[in-house]
């Protein structure tokens, strides 16, 4: 019998600190290969420190960090990215003054080499046909929607392993997060694990099935997506309106 695959993301006893604030604390969860896991926790609860230490922009303190079985603990953010993690960060992080297409063609150029990039726009214009549509117009004057599925559209040129997407529904209409989780419904389908950062418990996508929720830096629950409804209520009664001290 063949070996099961190792998970696509092991956070196993995480903690990171910003200078003396630590955020998190021996936090620890799998994301499986090519499943996908909602991580949630209300504002500050350090969902988006767990995006950036996976991703090598935040160091850990203790613990270990593994993609694909692989220890990328201690990694620089460029090398974690070139073992196959894609972090698409709070925000929209997108060029504004760039093009739709100076931006794809500038992000496929720098992750697969400039002879893939012509095959990376046109699978990236059939992915998200308004992309195509607006290929000429500059990032900053797209919608907000729109912004986050180009934020989408740069990982296509090297499916990644795993794709870390922060809070791409903020401040969104509902029907523009629809199309957003329909992109990442695609790039999951297509063989990429997602750890999807929501605040929102309701804003769970239906291809997640799995739920990650912390408070304040730490895993207070993980397990079924619908389980996690119930312990982020539970959540809510107990946390006070003050910051953590701890
Ligand atoms: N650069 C930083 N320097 C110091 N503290 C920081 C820094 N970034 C985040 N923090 C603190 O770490 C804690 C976790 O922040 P984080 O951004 O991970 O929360 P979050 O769960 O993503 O919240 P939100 O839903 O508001 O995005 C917060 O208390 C925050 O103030
Ligand atoms: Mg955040």
């Amino acid at each position: 019998m063949s070996q099961p695959a190792p998970p696509a993301l092991d956070v196993e006893h995480v903690s990171a600190a910003y200078g003396p604030y630590r955020a998190l604390f021996d936090v620890s969860f799998t994301v499986p290969a090519g499943g996908a896991v909602a991580l949630l926790g209300a504002n500050g609860a350090g969902k988006s420190t767990v995006a950036r230490v996976v991703s090598g922009l935040l160091p850990t303190t203790s613990g270990a960090i593994r993609l694909d079985g692989r220890d990328v603990t201690g990694l620089p953010a460029y090398k974690i990215a070139r073992a196959g993690m894609a972090h698409v960060p709070e925000g929209r992080g997108i060029l504004a003054n760039l093009t739709v297409e100076e931006n794809l063609t500038l992000a496929f150029r720098q992750r697969g080499g400039r002879h893939r990039v012509p095959d990376a726009l046109e699978r990236a214009y059939r992915a998200f046909p308004v992309l195509g549509e607006r290929r000429r117009q500059r990032g900053g004057t797209l919608s907000g929607g729109q912004q986050r599925l180009l934020s989408l559209a740069k990982v296509i040129v090297v499916p990644p392993r795993l794709l870390v997407a922060d809070e791409l529904s903020l401040g969104l209409a509902p029907v523009a997060i629809e199309a957003v989780y329909e992109g990442l419904e695609q790039i999951n389908r297509a063989g990429t694990a997602l750890l999807v950062v929501e605040q929102h418990v309701n804003r769970v996508p239906e291809l997640v099935d799995q739920a990650v929720v912390l408070e304040h830096g730490s895993v207070v629950f993980a397990g079924a997506a619908g389980d996690a409804v119930r312990s982020m209520a539970q959540g809510l009664g107990r946390r006070g309106a003050s910051t953590p001290t701890r």
